[in-house]
């Protein structure tokens, strides 16, 4: 099946002054259409590196990426394409209903369009009836949701999200993971990063997961079960692999 997303021997360097962090290292991995794809690693593994070069929102010192064959930087990649960054940083003396238009309109979605898409997304994320409210009034688990219907305001065909459960309730979550695996259903493919072990293993048909840029394993949640045995949850795989 046709890859949405390739990543080809990356490598992301930061240099600050004379320090240089090689925060990915060699990475290769490649998800196809319509997969859900867990992204696992400790803190400062490169997950959010990672994500924003197959965003094409940082240039890679080494290697290749690209989304739908093309490269991610160009506009006609990009269109396809939802993004729900780590931090949630809106403006605050925005409403949800204002953010949303701001994010179509860059998208070139018309306001009509947009004014039907903008009630169903809020919705969907169970914020109608703060839609008129300004975000600085925001909880942190309600700017994670706000965070999510931007991601889908364009329909992607490619769902990239950094830590999408962070900071939410488990209803919340649980509505998450629930539209998630209703994108895949239509044929979406969904691309997430996570601290959530046990969600992961529920909704990724393969995940893998990273430690200091590089790449410790790729694995469908179910293939490590039956290797290990049922007892083995990701969670346990996971400790295992990381301590070493
Ligand atoms: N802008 C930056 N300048 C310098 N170093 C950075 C920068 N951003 C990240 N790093 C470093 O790169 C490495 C990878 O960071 P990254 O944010 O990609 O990790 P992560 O896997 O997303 O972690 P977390 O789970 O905490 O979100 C870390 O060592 C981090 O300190
Ligand atoms: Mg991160």
């Amino acid at each position: 099946m046709e890859n949405i997303i390739e990543v080809n021997n990356l490598t992301v360097i930061y240099k600050t002054g004379r320090n240089e962090k090689k925060a990915v290292d060699g990475l290769d991995f490649a998800v196809k259409k319509g997969e859900i794809f867990g992204f696992l690693g400790p803190n400062g593994a490169g997950k959010t590196t990672t994500i924003k070069a197959i965003l094409g929102l940082l240039g890679a010192a080494g290697g290749n990426v690209s989304i739908f064959q093309k490269n991610p930087a160009i506009p006609a990649s990009r269109k396809l394409v939802g993004y729900m960054p780590e931090i949630a940083n809106y403006y605050w003396y925005l409403t949800p209903r204002e953010l949303l238009f701001l994010f179509g309109g860059i998208f070139g979605i018309t306001r009509k369009t947009l004014a039907g898409r903008t009630d169903e997304l809020l919705k969907l994320v169970d914020l109608a009836e703060h839609k008129n409210a300004l975000m600085k009034t925001f909880s942190k688990g309600m700017l994670q949701r706000v965070s999510f219907a931007q991601s889908l305001i364009n329909d992607p065909e490619l769902l990239v999200l950094d830590e999408p459960t962070t900071g939410l309730d488990p209803i919340s979550k649980m509505n998450m993971r629930d539209t998630i695996v209703r994108l895949k259903n239509e044929g979406k493919t969904v691309f997430f990063s996570s601290h959530e072990l046990s969600e992961v293993e529920i909704i990724s048909d393969r995940v893998i997961i990273l430690k200091d840029g590089k790449l410790l394993k790729e694995a469908r949640p179910k293939e490590i079960m039956d290797e290990k045995g049922s007892h083995v949850t990701l969670e346990k795989y996971f400790f295992e692999l990381v301590k070493k």
